[in-house]
């Protein structure tokens, strides 16, 4: 049967709510509990990777979804030598990208499986994740710009959206005619071998397209080489610091750096909001994903009056939180990505309850990498030192005469990603609005999971370099200055 809902402007979903959805989909997941993907670099030339190692499932360490071979120094090499920019015409490239898209939708159980045995997100997520790199895939090939390609793009993305990002990166390249040196992030090389070998199947050439998993390494060698003409990075604000001087050390003419990055992201929740709403959009931008989204909600500000009474709806709604594993469709909280970041946000935890500021914690599982949904209580934004990647979330009283002290504060701290407001104030709307500085502004909602194509996606400042990606003005970053104006 035909599970996917109607078509729309955008790519077709699921109807969790729907018992025969939920038994298509578990019956499509089936084949793949046990399944031993091996991932290793896909060149244009001989490969001679690294000895295979195993991928963790970071749920449930007795189960490994199979191996990874890292991309070796002779490999980087094979890759740089072979890129070769894809010079089909653009109806071509838009065609190949669509029959992607059509190939990932057909792979769905393959890919929701990988979502959570690789990466810890549950069905939603998984849902999401498809339907964002569909969206991206479809979207930048109906919106490929005129003007030549860069040349050879580098593209660099993170673990908490292995097949969105690492998707919508490369669509927007090879659409423009790049040839792209793909390096995922070292936890997730499994659903980016299976997206990278889709491509190819879908027409993409292996020129224009080469996999090199590995750590950090890979992506510094893929990023200081002065073959590659420009990079597309999303991940830490720190990792894009790392790279932005590897490219400004090159003996090569000025590249391209599109940098997504992290983000110190708040909401305001002033008195007249409608409590309801702005708890079920605090604990969705603060928890789903296990907070592991550069969108999610890190600092709450809740004015003064309504603070207890809110804050006590907050614990009630974060009790009926179901942490475990993402493979039960019943999970709202899985792990976190491994142990290293569970020891990380698990310090922070126990720092704040050394310090009596732990407002609420929940019990865990036992077994993966599981971090309590944690609420603890900050005097403001300006007392979070970093971003707290997990399901922690700080809250703040503010009183509603210090509102423009909150916004200076939000500001001060150099990031602009996302923003959420719950306010039944229409002036108040734009006030705030027009002061705070972040990429995407939501209002009366939650703040994650923007929309290609509606919700172009990017922050300011610390956050980003722009442009959004999933929006008009990002594809053109990828393409060769045009030189026609230029002065000689
Ligand atoms: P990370 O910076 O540790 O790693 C990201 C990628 O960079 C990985 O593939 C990694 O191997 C690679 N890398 C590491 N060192 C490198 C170097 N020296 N040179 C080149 N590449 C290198 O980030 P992460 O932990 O994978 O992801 C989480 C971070 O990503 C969070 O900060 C989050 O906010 C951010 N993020 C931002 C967006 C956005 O759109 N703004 C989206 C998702 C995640
Ligand atoms: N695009 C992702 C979101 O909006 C990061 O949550």
């Amino acid at each position: 049967a035909d599970l996917f809902q109607p078509e729309r402007r955008n790519s077709r979903g699921f109807d969790l709510t729907h018992a025969p959805t939920l038994t298509g989909i578990e019956a499509a997941r089936a084949p793949f509990a046990a399944h031993e993907w091996n991932a290793a670099p896909i060149l244009a030339g001989p490969a001679a990777p690294e000895a295979p190692q195993r991928v963790a499932n970071p749920a449930r360490p007795e189960d490994s979804p199979g191996t990874v071979a890292w991309a070796s120094d002779a490999d980087i090499e094979t890759a740089l030598s072979h890129a070769q920019i894809w010079d089909a015409p653009a109806e071509q490239r838009a065609a190949a990208l669509n029959t992607a898209a059509d190939l990932y939708e057909a792979h769905f159980g393959e890919i929701f499986t990988l979502v959570a045995r690789e990466a810890g997100k549950g069905l939603p997520d998984a849902v999401a994740e498809l339907r964002e790199a569909v969206d991206f895939l479809r979207y930048y090939a109906a919106h490929i710009p005129e003007g030549a390609p860069a040349d050879t793009f580098t593209c660099i993305s993170p673990w908490n959206f292995p097949l969105a990002i690492f998707t919508g990166q490369i669509a927007a390249a090879l659409a423009t005619g790049n040839a792209v040196l793909a390096k995922p992030a070292e936890q997730t090389p499994l659903i980016a071998h299976v997206a990278v070998s889709l491509m190819h199947e879908a027409g993409v050439p292996r020129t224009a397209l080469q996999l090199l998993p590995g750590a950090g390494a890979v992506g510094a060698a893929l990023t200081s080489d002065p073959r590659v003409d420009g990079v597309a990075f999303t991940g830490s604000t720190e990792t894009a610091r790392l790279i932005r001087a590897a490219m400004a050390e090159r003996l090569a003419p000025g590249a391209p750096l599109i940098a997504e990055t992290g983000g110190l992201n708040a909401m305001i929740v002033d008195s007249t909001a409608l409590p309801e709403q702005a708890v079920q959009a605090v604990v969705e931008s603060a928890f789903q994903s296990a907070g592991q989204r550069c969108s999610a909600l890190r600092c709450l500000y809740v004015q003064e009056d309504v603070a207890d009474d809110l804050l006590t709806m907050l614990k009630g709604a974060m009790d009926a939180l179901a942490i475990g594993d993402p493979w039960q469709l019943s999970t709202d909280v899985g792990p976190v990505i491994d142990a290293e970041a569970q020891s990380q946000i698990a310090a922070h935890i126990d720092r704040a309850r050394a310090e009596g500021r732990l407002l609420k914690e929940l019990p865990l599982p036992s077994g993966g990498t599981f971090v309590t949904p944690a609420l603890i209580e900050v005097s403001g934004i300006e007392n979070l030192e970093r971003e707290i990647f997990g399901p922690v979330l700080h809250v703040a009283r503010f009183k509603s005469r210090d509102l423009d002290k909150v916004i200076d504060a939000i500001n001060t701290t150099g990031y602009g990603l996302t923003f959420g407001l719950q306010t039944r104030i229409d002036d108040r709307v734009q006030h705030v609005t027009e002061r705070v500085h972040a990429g995407n502004i939501y209002v009366n909602r939650n703040q994650i999971g923007a929309i290609v194509g509606s919700q172009p996606f990017g922050g300011e400042g610390l956050s980003g370099t722009g442009p959004k990606a999933g929006g008009p003005n990002y594809m053109p970053r990828f393409c060769a200055p045009d030189r026609r104006h230029s002065a000689t």
